[in-house]
C-alpha cells in the first residue's frame, strides 16, 4: 500500500491543469481553462478545469475528480497505479506502508506478472525471430497467412515451442519461481507435473489500455489438430477476460480521433484490418460484449460499428448483445461483410481500398439491418409479422435518447409500412414497461427551486415526492456550505457555524451528504477553517463527485453560463444568510410533512383507541411546527 505521506504530496505537487495538459489541449477562459471533454465526444467544449481548486469537471457528462481521478480515467489504470504516474511525473519518491503485508505483496505481485508477461513475450518474440522451429512454423504460418513482419512487429506476435519446458526452463533460469509462473497462467499444474500451457503455437499478446501485456493467445498452426483452435491465458490477478478488448491500445488514438470504433470477433480480424489501414478496430474476440468493454469503448466514443461474417449463423444471437450496446446509450451501426467472409479473409482478397469502400458503402443502421432481417421471409404472416415488430420496438425502446429514438422510428415505420402513431403507441407501453421493471429512480435535478418548477411545467398531478425533495434541500444545504462556509454573515460568524447549527438536530437522509456534514463537522471541531480539498481530495470517490458537482456550480465555475442565463454572480453571495435560512426552515417542512404522511399513514392503518390518540397527539404537534415554519418562512420570502 502506499503510503499517505506519497499520496498527499503527490495531490500537493500535482497541479490538475499541467496533468490534464498532458492528455487534452486546455484554452483558458474566464478562471478556468476549457476544453472537448475527452471522456465523450462533443464540438464545443464542456469539459472545464479548474486550477483554484485542482479539479476538472464536465458539464456534458458525468466526468469530475481530482488529478489523481482523472490520470486514473483516462488511462484506466488503478488508483496506485495512478498516484505512482503522478509520482514519476513530479519526481515525488513513492513510500509504501510496511503494516499492510498483503496488500504491498497483492501489488508486489501484479507487478511481478506485469514484468514476467513482459518477458514472456519477449521470449516468445524471439523464438519466433530467430529460432529455427520458430521461422519454419510460425513465421512461415504468419507469412502464409499475409501478416507481414511491420504488423508481426507491431502486434508483437511470437510462437512458443512444440516442447513441454520451453518457456518453463527459460523462466526459471532467470529466476521466476513455479508458483508466479503458475498465477500468471503460463505453466499448467496437472497430477505434479509442471509444464508449458503454450506449445507449438503462434502467440498474439494481449495488452491492456497502458500498452501493458496481460495475457496471451495461442494459435495452433496445423489445421489437421484436434486441439482447440485457440489457447487463451486464464484470469489472472492482472487479466479479466470480461474487462478486455484485444486491441484497445493499437487502437484507442484512432477512435477518439475518428470518434467511432469498429467491432470485430477475432485477433486477426483487428491485424487484418490495421493492414488494410483502418486502426479504430477491436476485437470482442469470440463471445458477446460485457457491460465493462462496453464501459471501455465508450470512453472513447458512442459510436460503435459492428461487422458481422456474411454467413454468420450467430447473427440472431448477436443481435441480443447488440440491445445490451444500445442500451448504454451507444449509437451502433452494422456492416454485413459477403458470405463465407470474414473481415480477415475479405480484406485479403480486395485489398485495403475496395475493402475500405466497401465498409463505407455497406455500412447501416442497426435498426434498419434488424428489420430488414427478421422481416425476411415473414411475408404476409400477420402474427409473425407483429412478433418481428414487437421485437424491434424492443431495440427501440432502449435506446436513452429521445431524438434517437424519435427519428428512428420514423424510419422503422417507412420500412414497415406501418404508421408512426401505431408504432409509437406500442413503443411508449414498452418503454413504460421496461421503467417500471428497473424503477429509474427520477433524475434529480439539483437546483430545488428549478425542480420544483420542471415538475410544475411537466403538469404532473402525482404528489412531489418528498424523499426527493428533501434530498434536493440537504444538497443545497451541503452545496451552500462546501461554497460560503468560511464567509462571514452580518455578525461576523463564519456561514458554517450557523449552519452546523441549525443543521444539528436536522437527521439527514442521504448518505454521501451526511458524511459531507459530518466531516465538515470534525474538521471544524479542530478549529481549522476547512478547505474544500478535503472532499475535492477525498479517497470516497462518491465524496469527491459530489463535492465537486456541487462546487463546480455553474454559479461558481462557467462565465459561459453567467453568459447565456444572465446570473448574476454576485447575488448569491450577497444574500447568503437569506439564502440559508430559507433553504433549513423549507428543509424542516419537508421532514415535518413526511412525519405528517407517516403518522396520517398509521392513524388510517391503527384502528386501536389508545394508540390513535397518540397518533392524534402527535399530528397537532406537528401541525403547530408546521405553522411555525410556514409563518416564518412566509415573513423571510415576503420581507
Ligand atoms: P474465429 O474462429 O473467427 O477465429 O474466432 P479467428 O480470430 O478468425 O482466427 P483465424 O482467422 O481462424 O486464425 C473468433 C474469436 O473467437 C475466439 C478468439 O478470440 C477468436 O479470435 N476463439 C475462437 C477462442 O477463444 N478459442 C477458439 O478455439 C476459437
Ligand atoms: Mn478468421
Amino acid at each position: 500500500m502506499l503510503s499517505p505521506e506519497t499520496i498527499q504530496a503527490v495531490q500537493q505537487a500535482a497541479l490538475i491543469e499541467e496533468v490534464v495538459g498532458d492528455f487534452v489541449t486546455l484554452k483558458k477562459r474566464g478562471q478556468n481553462l476549457w476544453a472537448c471533454c475527452p471522456f465523450h465526444h462533443e464540438r464545443t467544449p464542456s469539459f472545464a478545469v479548474s486550477p483554484g481548486k485542482g479539479f476538472y469537471k464536465c458539464f456534458g457528462c458525468d466526468a469530475a475528480g481530482d488529478a489523481i481521478a482523472f490520470v486514473k480515467a483516462i488511462e484506466g489504470i488503478s488508483f496506485v497505479e495512478a498516484v505512482k504516474y503522478l509520482a514519476q511525473k513530479y519526481g515525488i519518491p513513492i513510500q509504501e506502508t510496511e503494516d499492510e503485508h498483503q496488500d504491498i505483496a497483492a501489488q508486489h505481485e501484479k507487478d511481478s506478472l506485469y514484468i514476467l508477461m513482459k518477458l514472456a513475450q519477449t521470449y516468445y518474440a524471439d523464438t519466433l525471430w530467430q529460432h529455427a522451429e520458430g521461422q519454419r512454423i510460425g513465421y512461415t504460418y504468419l507469412q502464409e497467412r499475409g501478416i507481414t513482419d511491420e504488423f508481426i512487429n507491431q502486434f508483437g506476435l511470437g510462437y512458443s515451442l512444440d516442447t513441454w519446458q520451453g518457456f518453463h526452463t527459460y523462466a526459471q533460469q532467470q529466476g521466476y519461481s513455479d508458483e508466479l509462473l503458475e498465477k500468471a497462467g503460463l505453466i499448467v499444474h496437472n497430477q505434479e507435473k509442471l509444464y508449458d500451457r503454450f506449445r507449438g503455437r503462434v502467440i498474439f499478446p494481449i495488452h491492456n489500455l497502458s500498452g501493458k501485456v496481460i495475457a496471451f493467445a495461442a494459435r495452433r498452426v496445423k489445421a489437421s489438430d484436434d486441439q482447440p483452435k485457440y489457447i487463451n491465458s486464464p484470469d489472472t490477478p492482472i487479466y479479466h477476460k470480461g474487462d478486455v478488448l484485444y486491441g484497445i491500445y493499437q487502437a484507442k488514438q484512432k477512435i477518439k480521433e475518428l470518434d467511432s470504433c469498429l467491432l470485430v470477433e477475432g485477433y486477426t480480424d483487428v491485424i487484418a484490418l490495421h493492414m488494410a489501414g483502418i486502426q479504430n478496430v477491436v476485437a470482442s474476440s469470440g463471445t458477446a460484449l460485457t457491460d465493462a468493454q462496453i464501459q471501455l469503448i465508450s470512453r472513447f466514443t458512442k459510436h460503435v460499428t459492428v461487422l458481422f461474417d456474411g454467413d454468420t449463423a450467430g447473427i440472431q444471437a448477436a443481435l441480443r448483445g447488440i440491445d445490451k450496446i444500445l442500451e448504454k446509450g451507444l449509437h451502433v451501426k452494422v456492416i454485413l461483410l459477403p458470405d463465407g467472409e470474414d473481415p480477415d479473409s475479405y480484406a485479403k482478397k480486395v485489398g485495403g481500398l475496395a475493402f475500405q469502400n466497401y465498409l463505407q458503402q455497406q455500412v447501416q443502421d442497426f435498426i434498419t439491418f434488424k428489420t430488414k432481417l427478421l422481416m425476411k421471409g415473414v411475408g404476409e404472416d400477420l402474427t409473425r409479422k407483429a412478433t418481428v415488430i414487437k421485437d424491434i420496438l424492443q431495440s427501440v425502446a432502449l435506446i436513452p435518447d429521445v431524438v434517437s429514438r424519435a427519428l428512428l422510428l420514423q424510419q422503422t415505420s417507412k420500412l414497415l409500412h406501418i404508421d408512426e402513431s401505431v408504432l409509437l403507441a406500442e413503443l411508449n407501453q414498452l418503454i413504460f414497461k421496461q421503467e417500471k421493471e428497473s424503477r429509474r429512480p427520477h433524475k434529480l435535478v439539483h437546483n430545488p427551486v428549478k425542480e420544483l418548477q420542471l415538475t410544475a411545467k411537466r403538469g404532473e398531478l402525482m404528489p412531489l415526492n418528498w424523499a426527493t425533495t428533501i434530498e434536493a434541500y440537504e444538497q443545497e444545504s451541503i452545496r451552500l456550505l462546501l461554497n460560503y462556509g468560511s464567509m462571514p454573515l452580518e455578525d461576523g460568524t463564519p456561514l458554517s457555524t450557523y449552519l452546523l447549527r441549525e443543521l444539528a438536530d436536522v437527521p439527514f437522509q442521504h448518505l454521501v451528504y451526511k458524511e459531507i456534514l459530518n466531516i465538515y463537522e470534525q474538521h471544524s471541531l479542530q478549529g481549522q477553517p476547512v478547505n474544500i480539498h478535503v472532499f475535492i481530495q477525498h479517497p470516497d470517490e462518491k465524496i469527491q463527485k459530489t463535492a465537486i458537482d456541487l462546487t463546480a456550480s455553474p454559479y461558481e465555475i462557467s462565465e459561459k453560463w453567467e453568459e447565456r442565463y444572465q446570473i448574476n454572480v454576485s447575488k448569491e453571495e450577497d444574500n447568503l444568510h437569506r439564502t440559508a435560512y430559507k433553504n433549513i426552515l423549507r428543509l424542516k417542512l419537508r421532514l415535518i410533512h413526511q412525519l405528517i404522511e407517516e403518522n396520517n399513514k398509521l392513524l388510517k392503518d391503527n384502528p386501536d383507541v389508545e394508540e390513535e390518540d397518540k397518533l392524534l397527539q402527535v399530528y397537532a404537534a406537528l401541525k403547530q411546527s408546521e405553522t411555525a415554519i410556514a409563518q416564518q418562512l412566509g415573513m423571510v420570502i415576503v420581507g
